[in-house]
């Protein structure tokens, strides 16, 4: 049974993941910054609740710890947050701390658990890291502007799983960034187009099918490959 950690797994597209690999039968460990609210993913059979407060390194290495030498053969780096509320990261203002929070959640947070988590999946046969980026944060398809720290923060963890892909190609752990599409979830609000579970589906069909030789690259959750 494959092991799959999901990260900010209390809603959203994090539920969503957890949902769908606990019924594929994967073990299934789901990490939320609070588990005595997780009321929907704790009543989701089959799946392991854990603390993880992602934008604290002293969390992320007391989870890390708590895995011991256990095998991990996917990690989803999916909690994020939009930033600041409009207009605080647009040209009539920046929030310049709201906008370091946003750094530390959507772009530090997924590249310190696979430091702290890569001799973990090391130990699996076929290692991946799927972080969960925006279209948002191409730097090619920004056509309509604002949404500073947001769009820096995903651009910018795009480049660090990059880094990453190519660091740690010799231990064989393949590195993408995935775009969900616009999602029906309390960030992408109710006039989103796509459903949690489309959206998910669809990731979950590139994951499977991505290897080492897509490691670095940016996919949609309809396998559209993205520009930079
Ligand atoms: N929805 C979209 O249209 C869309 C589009 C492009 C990309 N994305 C990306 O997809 C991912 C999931 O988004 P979503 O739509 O499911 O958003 P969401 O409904 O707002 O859920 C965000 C999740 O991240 C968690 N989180 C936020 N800050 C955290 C922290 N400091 N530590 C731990 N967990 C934290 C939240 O936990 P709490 O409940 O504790 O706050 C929640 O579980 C994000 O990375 C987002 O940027 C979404």
């Amino acid at each position: 049974m494959p092991t799959v950690i999901v990260t900010g797994a209390n809603r959203g597209i994090g539920l969503e993941f957890a949902r769908q690999y606990a019924a594929d039968g994967w073990r299934v460990i789901a990490t939320t910054r609070d588990p005595a609210k997780a009321a929907d993913l704790s009543a989701t059979k089959g799946v392991e609740v854990r603390a993880l407060e992602v934008a604290d390194p002293a969390s992320i290495q007391a989870f890390a710890q708590g895995l011991g030498g256990e095998a991990v053969d996917l990690l989803v780096n999916n909690a994020g947050v939009m930033g600041p509320e409009f207009p605080r990261q647009s040209k009539d203002g920046i929030d310049v701390e709201g906008w370091l929070h946003t750094m530390r959640v959507n772009t530090l947070a997924p590249l310190l658990l696979v430091l702290a988590l890569r001799e973990n999946l090391a130990k699996s046969k076929a290692p991946k890291v799927a972080s969960i980026t925006s279209q948002l944060g191409s730097i090619g398809e920004n056509e309509s502007g604002g949404m500073y720290a947001y769009r820096v923060s995903k651009a910018a963890l795009n480049m660090g799983n990059k880094s990453l892909a190519v660091d740690l190609r010799d231990r064989n752990i393949c590195c993408i960034v995935l775009h969900p599409g616009w999602v029906q979830t309390d960030m992408g609000g109710a006039n989103a187009p796509v459903k949690p579970t489309d959206s998910v589906a669809g990731m979950r069909r590139v994951i499977a099918r991505a290897g080492m030789e897509v490691t670095g690259c940016f996919f949609g959750h309809d396998g559209r490959e993205i520009p930079w």
